[in-house]
């Protein structure tokens, strides 16, 4: 089984500019949202409509009533939402393969997890691995013991795959020894091409082509919209990513820009789906040149890590090349020495 590089987005936008109509927003071509285990399909609190997946035999192995049992969680935590978290989840008790015929291309695949005691199962002993076609995404995962250490009470995890000519994904949890595997909820979404997975890096002046093979998965870890609140996944511009507000990551001082109620121009380079407005009219900014803006993020180490940083100029004061112009630091590594978002941009 090939090892895979999980790698990480990390979404900053700091300052930004330009004028236009409303982004259009991405309309996925696959859209796939399944409530595993759920008794019949329901809307979540965002209006989304989840399926279950016994509608689907075709998504399910053939001895599947065999190996799963479907079950509702004994704790009932009015904080946590239901759908699709507390009234459904697929119990499997030796491996499962779910398979979808997607067409190829980048997918996101989001996983969705709630450790509760479901009718008999012990949600302390659930350990688990899940392989997205080669991939490994998860390797004896314990959605009690990430809870546990977190503050959050479910888990969800985002992959961005690959799913090539022959259009299958086979989604496989693997129960660890004498354990258990569950899952909840499974959503896989097109996404635009090259949007991830293929780019050009622009830095003074100097393109530099990224490539991520095929063989290479990313798994999200920090999408942040800066100097900005939470951005929901019925804001994002079709892909329903959800921005978290960078306040717990942010040290220091940490200025916050207020919002600039502006218009967002979108190119080709930098198309409508990039992220929503209220991305770019959020920032962060300082003036001072004792000073830096800093954010700390905990990661693991092994990884590769793919940082993405978004910038539109939004201040009216800032016309000219020179006008604004910072350097970059990622770890202790300069990242870039000269960045002016105007240059970059053209004006
Ligand atoms: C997306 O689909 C909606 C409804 O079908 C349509 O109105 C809209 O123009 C489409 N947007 C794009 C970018 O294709
Ligand atoms: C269930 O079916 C799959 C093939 O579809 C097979 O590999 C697996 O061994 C079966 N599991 C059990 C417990 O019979
Ligand atoms: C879950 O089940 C275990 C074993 O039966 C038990 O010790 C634990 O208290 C239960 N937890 C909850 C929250 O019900
Ligand atoms: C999975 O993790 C648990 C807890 O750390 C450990 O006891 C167990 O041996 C691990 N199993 C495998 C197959 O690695
Ligand atoms: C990666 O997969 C996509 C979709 O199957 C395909 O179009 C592309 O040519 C592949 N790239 C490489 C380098 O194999
Ligand atoms: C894909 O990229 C990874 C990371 O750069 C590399 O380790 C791996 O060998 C590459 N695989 C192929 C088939 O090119
Ligand atoms: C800039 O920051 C330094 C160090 O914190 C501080 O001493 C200085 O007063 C600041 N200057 C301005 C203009 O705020």
């Amino acid at each position: 089984m090939a090892t895979i590089t999980l790698l990480f987005f990390l979404f900053l936008q700091l300052i930004t500019a330009t004028i236009s109509t409303t982004p259009p927003p991405y309309n996925a071509t696959v859209y796939v949202l399944l409530y595993c285990g759920a008794q019949s399909a329901t809307t979540d609190d965002t209006d989304r409509r989840w399926d279950t997946d016994t509608h689907f035999p075709n998504f399910l192995p053939s001895n599947f009533s065999s190996i799963s049992t479907t079950a509702t969680a004994s704790e009932q935590d009015p904080s946590i939402n239901r759908v699709p978290y507390t009234t459904g989840a697929r119990i499997m008790r030796s491996q499962f393969t779910y398979t979808f015929r997607v067409t190829p291309g980048a997918k996101f695949l989001r996983l969705y997890f709630y450790p509760a005691n479901y009718s008999g199962f012990n949600k302390a002993e659930s350990f688990f691995s899940v392989t997205a076609n080669h991939l490994t995404l998860l390797s004896n995962f314990s959605a009690f013991l990430t809870v546990s250490a977190s503050s959050s009470k479910q888990v969800q995890k985002e992959y961005v795959i690959n799913v090539d000519e022959t259009q299958i994904l086979k989604l496989t949890f693997s129960p660890s020894p004498n354990s258990y595997a569950f899952v909840n909820g499974i959503e896989i979404l097109s996404m635009p091409t090259d949007l991830y997975i293929h780019g050009d890096v622009t830095l003074s002046g100097h393109t530099n082509p990224y490539n991520i093979n095929n063989s290479t998965a990313l798994e999200t870890l920090y999408r942040l919209n800066v100097g900005g609140n939470l951005v929901g996944s019925t804001e994002d511009t079709g892909m329903y990513r959800v921005w978290d507000s960078d306040d717990a990551f942010v040290v220091g001082l940490g200025y916050q820009t207020p919002h600039f109620d502006v218009d967002i121009t979108y190119t080709s380079e930098t198309p409508a789906y990039s992220a929503p407005r209220i991305v770019y009219t959020t920032s962060r900014t300082m003036a001072n040149h004792s000073q830096s803006l800093d954010w700390e993020f905990p990661l693991n180490s092994g990884f590769y890590y793919l940082f993405r940083l978004h910038f539109c100029e939004i201040q009216p004061e800032v016309q000219e090349i020179n006008d604004r112009s910072f350097s970059i630091s990622i770890g202790n590594q300069k990242a870039a020495r000269e960045a002016d978002v105007i240059q970059w941009s053209g004006g």
